[in-house]
């Protein structure tokens, strides 16, 4: 069987990405932002991806935040969640920022404990307080940061 690869995705891999995932969180307002998305894949078949986005234009947004990690149903447990976590982290490591940052549901343990196990940690950006209690509902929305230096 062809190995599982976790790779930066080229124009066509990004194509697939629209296939499979909302086709509008992949296409709207590139140019307020900087972006980079990771795939996992097994031959031409795809089991996970996740993205990283530099904002230009939302305050309170420093630095590289981490969105859209999802690993296919029947795939979860074998380390593909982890591994494309780690490729992002090298990503933003690599363009020489010092931290990056995500928003999580704080119900959401799987996904916290996979963050906690890379290095994320809990963090409060004040600032931000008042529209991730908007947006959260009854599940609070939680930032965790992982730093570089
Ligand atoms: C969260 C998600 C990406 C994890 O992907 P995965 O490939 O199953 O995760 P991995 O196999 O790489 O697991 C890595 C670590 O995550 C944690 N983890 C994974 N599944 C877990 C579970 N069911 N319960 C608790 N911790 C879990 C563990 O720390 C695990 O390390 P370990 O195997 O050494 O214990 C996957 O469950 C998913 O797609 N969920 C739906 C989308 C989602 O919630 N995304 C996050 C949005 S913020």
């Amino acid at each position: 069987m062809p190995p599982l690869t976790v790779h930066e995705a080229d124009s066509l891999e990004r194509k697939a990405l629209t296939r499979w995932m909302n086709p509008r969180r992949f296409t709207a307002a590139k140019a307020a932002r900087n972006e980079y998305y990771f795939i996992a894949r097994i031959d031409r078949f795809i089991f996970g991806c996740v993205k990283i986005i530099e904002w230009k234009d939302k305050p309170n947004y420093d630095g590289f935040w981490l969105y859209d990690l999802i690993v296919k149903n029947y795939c979860r447990g074998f380390g593909i969640g982890e591994a494309l976590c780690r490729r992002a982290i090298e990503k933003t490591q690599s363009l020489q920022h010092n931290y990056l940052s995500l928003l999580v549901h704080e119900s959401n343990i799987r996904a916290r404990t996979l963050y906690e196990k890379v290095g994320f940690q809990t963090t409060v950006i004040p600032e931000l307080q008042t529209e991730l209690q908007k947006k959260s509902g009854t599940d609070n929305l939680i930032i965790m940061r992982i730093h570089f230096h």
